[in-house]
């Protein structure tokens, strides 16, 4: 049985970077799940379907033929990697995400990324419901201000433009969409280690969550 392990938090917590590191340094494999809602945000607006449509977005998640390379992303064999990391695109994916049908969907594909040695699986509900028996579960937090500062760094490196005050907004907008929707609402999984990263390093972060990984 592969060895799993989940992180989950909000938007701009760095659950995305301590998760590729965190694979990199164990030379597991590394789900990002948001990755998933984001594709399936962009190609329903990309098809014109609406965000609300259950059975057209399950149709589009089971026909999604994803390619995760080394830094890329491709979505039926085109490379989506820039476009799905705007904030547009995050926005269609929390919206994608509060839709049942969606979520039911796209269990499988995320469960079958759980092969040996052992996975490091980062989103919203990975240790809730998509690895509800996973060895090690995380949950990564930070004030919405030092999250929307971190966005903002990431886009600007990209080449994308950002603004912080729109950025502090639109992700106090995402977050409370997604803690309080009705299906896997973001919430700290019973027995989850949780981490406040508003004032600690990346390397900080990593020898937290590697501790709780040897005991
Ligand atoms: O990087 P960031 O946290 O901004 O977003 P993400 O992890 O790429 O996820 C984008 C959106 O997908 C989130 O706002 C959630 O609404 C949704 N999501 C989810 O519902 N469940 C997951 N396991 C992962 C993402």
């Amino acid at each position: 049985m592969a060895f799993v392990i989940t992180i989950d938090g909000p938007s701009g917590s760095g659950k995305g970077t301590i998760a590729s590191r965190l694979a990199a340094q164990l030379g597991w494999r590394c789900l990002d799940s948001g990755a998933l809602y984001r594709l399936l945000g962009y190609a329903a607006e990309q098809s014109g379907v609406s965000l609300d449509n259950g059975a057209r977005l399950a149709e589009i998640a089971l026909g999604m033929k994803i390619e995760f390379q080394q830094d890329k992303i491709l979505l039926d064999g085109k490379d989506v990697s820039l476009a799905i990391r705007t904030e547009q695109a995050g926005n269609a994916a929390s919206k994608v995400a509060a839709v049942p049908e969606v979520r039911t969907a796209l269990l499988e594909w995320q469960r079958a990324c759980a092969i040996e040695p052992g996975l490091v699986a980062d989103g919203r509900d990975m240790g809730s419901v998509v690895f509800p028996f996973a060895d090690v579960k995380i949950f990564l937090d930070a004030s919405a201000e030092e999250r929307a500062r971190r966005r903002y760094n990431q886009l600007i490196e990209k080449g994308l433009s950002a603004n912080l005050g729109s950025l502090i907004a639109e992700i106090s907008e995402r977050d409370d969409r997604d803690r309080n929707r009705s299906v896997a609402p973001l919430k700290a999984p019973e027995g989850a280690l949780i981490v406040d990263s508003t004032a600690l390093s990346i390397d900080e972060v990593l020898k937290r969550v590697m501790d709780r990984v040897r005991k």
